[in-house]
């Protein structure tokens, strides 16, 4: 990163493009440069995986490929795919490419079910991972000298971590608040003065509720900016939180299996899908059925191939989101991802029609009298699905304007999905806040 500030907060205001000298040398390659790089690198993680992990090794036999027959990139094609049951089967560190000696840090992701995935980076890792954090900042609007607000977990959870180094190493104040304790981190962003605030957009919510609460109108804060992700969100809840804290609300990618936050980033003054850091990560979208990968514009699933890491090098990881690549704009070198609107996973299969919790938010979203907080509950009844969508109304919303607004929603969803839901209009503060991840579904169907 060049740092050419000194500490002192740009005169540039987020929201507008950085100068090219402002850029990372990274970010500043041609194409043709980027491309000669990932070859180069991915030659490297094939022979790495290769070489130091058995559960690589035996893929790839299997496969009957070796690191050599890898001449271009797209030769990445013939390589076996990674999953999260690999990196399950091999717990706790049987994916690890390096003696355990060597991992300056683990973390781990819980997951629904089973043991949790665990990760590990050596020290080269863990600058890697600051460098494309504190890239992602930059792109976000931040800049040396500001104070940025951590909501995200510190913990096994790589999100708290990841954004506090990315923002020490570009030259930022860091406040870790972590999650939780939601009445003293509205406190202490009206007294301190960040101008960035990173979370996760249900979080952000909360905060916001907080600060009305507290009579402070969120629009009056030092917050310029808000770097959310590590769940899906929707165009509409960024024009949502936009208006409330009058901040530009910039999306942030990332999983634990791949780095943590930070693999894509979208940039302020475009807002327009995510720059991926391809110099680190080198994305494919495969049909999620058939497998072969799909061109670029095309939705399907996100696999990711680390090109740099050497304590987990990870090959044709399925990350279950799904998204499509696109060209590189604001970054001309890196292609973009669409914004994740949902992992197969989240997908509801509903009488045959799939339903993702964010069509959902973006019919809540678009209702007035409603709170952005919703729920949804999957029964069973008479052997068929049900879902039904709890909503919250607004404090000031009147009995008739719920029930119309219960009406509207099933409507919309009707037309627009094409599946019949129930709906149910709910105090102010019924529904569970999210401090973090927040959990959209809640599966009351008997396990079969
Ligand atoms: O959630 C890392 C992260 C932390 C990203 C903070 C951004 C900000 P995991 O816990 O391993 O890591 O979960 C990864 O979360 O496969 C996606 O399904 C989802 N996810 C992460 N970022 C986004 C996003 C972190 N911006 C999983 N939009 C991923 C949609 C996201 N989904």
């Amino acid at each position: 990163m060049t740092i050419t500030h000194g500490g002192v907060p740009s005169a540039r205001r987020p929201g507008t493009a950085p100068a090219a000298d402002d850029l990372s040398p990274a970010e500043r390659l041609s194409v043709d440069e980027l491309r000669a790089r990932q070859l180069r690198r991915l030659q490297w993680t094939l022979r790495h995986a290769y070489e130091n992990v058995p559960l690589y090794r035996r893929k790839f036999d299997d496969a009957g490929v070796h690191p050599d027959d890898c001449r271009r990139l797209e030769d990445l094609a013939k390589f076996p795919f990674t999953t999260k049951q690999d990196l399950r089967d091999g717990y706790p560190f049987g994916m690890f490419a390096v003696p355990r000696r060597e991992v300056r840090r683990i973390h781990a992701s819980s997951g629904t079910t089973g043991k949790p995935t665990v990760v590990g980076y050596t020290e080269a890792d863990l600058d890697v991972w600051s460098e494309t954090m504190a890239r992602s900042i930059h792109a976000a609007g931040g800049r040396p000298g500001h104070m940025v607000h951590v909501s995200y977990g510190y913990g096994l959870f790589t999100g708290g971590l990841g954004a506090h180094y990315g923002a020490e190493r570009l030259g930022c104040t860091v406040v870790p608040a972590s999650g939780g304790m939601t009445a003293r981190q509205v406190q202490i962003i009206d007294d301190f003065g960040p101008e960035i605030i990173m979370v996760t957009p249900s979080y952000m919510l909360t905060l916001l509720d907080e600060f009305e609460r507290q009579g402070i109108d969120p629009r009056t804060t030092s917050l310029k900016t808000g770097i959310f992700g590590a769940e899906p969100w929707t165009e509409q809840m960024r024009r949502e939180i936009e208006e409330r804290a009058d901040i530009d609300a910039v999306d942030i990618y990332g999983l634990s299996e791949v780095m943590g936050p930070g693999v894509s980033q979208e940039c302020v003054e475009t807002k327009d899908g995510l720059h991926i850091w391809e110099d680190h990560f080198y994305p494919e979208v495969v049909h999620p059925l058939d497998d072969h990968v799909l061109p670029e514009g095309e939705t399907g699933e996100l696999l990711f191939t680390s090109l740099t890491k050497q304590a987990l090098p990870i090959i044709r990881y399925r990350t279950r989101d799904l998204t499509a690549l696109r060209p590189g704009t604001a970054r001309p070198a890196f292609r973009r991802m669409d914004k994740v609107t949902g992992r197969s996973d989240d997908m509801i299969i509903l009488r045959g029609v799939n339903v993702f919790p964010t069509q959902i938010e973006e019919v809540v979203l678009g209702t007035d009298g409603l709170a952005p907080h919703f729920q949804l509950r999957l029964t069973r009844r008479d052997r068929l699905d049900h879902l039904t969508v709890l909503v919250e109304a607004l404090a000031d919303t009147a009995a008739d304007r719920r029930s119309t607004a219960a009406v509207e929603i099933a409507a919309r969803v009707k037309d627009g999905i094409g599946v019949s839901v129930d709906v149910e209009v709910v105090d102010p503060e019924a529904l569970e806040r999210s401090v973090g991840k927040i959990r959209r579904v809640i599966d009351e169907r008997p396990k079969d």
